[in-house]
């Protein structure tokens, strides 16, 4: 078991509250209901991604699922894109999501080349995150293909969450990361995927880059959460990179709110530091061990 409790006697380590029931699989899902001849949510699901212990403390209280989403290979590798991702970042990062936190759901991302050969491929890939990371689910790209695969991974004890519209790990294929759903019959194949996706057992759906009206047909149309990032208000959730949305990165997607502007911050803070360090005004006496009198 490579799972630690944090050691709450060093610095660094924020005690967390008195540990509690963690969000669930069954709970999230049975956030969408019935409404006439579609579905609705009255509680939308929050979801942010967290890739490091300290980050998942941050986040736990206000949100019911952190996605340690494999985005982290461009926002904490500097990778080109999420393809060469592997399971040991995956692993290494979703441990120390779920030692930062508490009360939300930890959901990892399977990494690109980790479950698409076969559903067992995918079970094997999966059941090793859950084992290294203490997750409590796993989340991959596709639609009606992957479908089999999560019905056969939901049978087995795992938690899945779908992810369809924009699906980076695609991007060779989609040709780049435009919002999908312009043409009728990529629309179509969208809403067919989420519902495939819905009724193998996905607990809730991450919609990627689908145009408005496309992203609230499907949060109309599936029995499942559908989680939207750059989808739509009418989605039954949201999720951001939290870097993006703390304002780390000087491009700003247009589907992404800045709720911050750390990037500036932090220039400020180590443009302070370094001139105090050059003028010997840190460390002063109050940073300094004395001798024992
Ligand atoms: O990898 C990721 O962070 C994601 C989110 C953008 C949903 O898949």
């Amino acid at each position: 078991m490579s799972t630690f409790t944090i050691d709450t006697s060093t610095s660094r380590a924020t005690p967390s509250p008195v540990p509690g029931k963690r969000m669930t699989a069954p709970s999230i899902r049975a956030r969408k209901i019935a409404d006439g001849d579609g579905f609705k949510t009255e509680q939308p699901v929050v979801m942010l991604t967290a890739y490091t212990m300290r980050m998942a403390q941050l986040l736990d209280p206000h949100c019911d699922i952190l996605l340690v989403g494999d985005s982290l290979g461009q926002v904490i590798y500097g990778l080109p894109s999420t393809i060469p991702v592997t399971m040991e970042m995956m692993c290494a990062h979703g441990a120390a999501v779920v030692r930062g936190s508490w009360h939300a759901l930890v959901a990892v991302d399977m990494p690109f080349g980790s479950y698409e050969g076969s559903p067992q491929t995918a079970f094997d890939s999966a059941a090793r995150i859950m084992k290294e990371t203490g997750c409590a689910g796993v989340k991959l790209e596709g639609g009606e293909a992957m479908a089999p695969t999560i019905e056969f991974m939901t049978r087995r004890g795992i938690p899945v969450i779908g992810h369809v519209g924009l699906t980076p790990q695609a991007v060779n294929t989609l040709g780049g990361y435009g919002a999908r759903g312009r043409e009728e019959h990529e629309a179509a194949k969208i809403v067919a995927d989420a519902k495939a996706v819905a009724d193998a057992g996905a607990f809730c759906i991450v919609v990627e880059g689908v145009i408005e009206p496309i992203a609230t047909e499907v949060a109309r149309s599936v029995p499942a959460p559908a989680i939207g990032i750059g989808a739509s208000a009418d989605c039954d959730g949201q999720v951001l990179v939290i870097d993006d949305m703390l304002g780390m990165f000087e491009r700003t997607p247009r589907f992404v709110k800045r709720y911050d502007d750390l990037a500036t911050r932090i220039g400020e803070a180590a443009r302070t530091y370094a001139d105090e360090v050059r003028s010997r005004r840190f460390p002063t006496a109050d940073q300094t061990y004395k001798p024992k009198s």
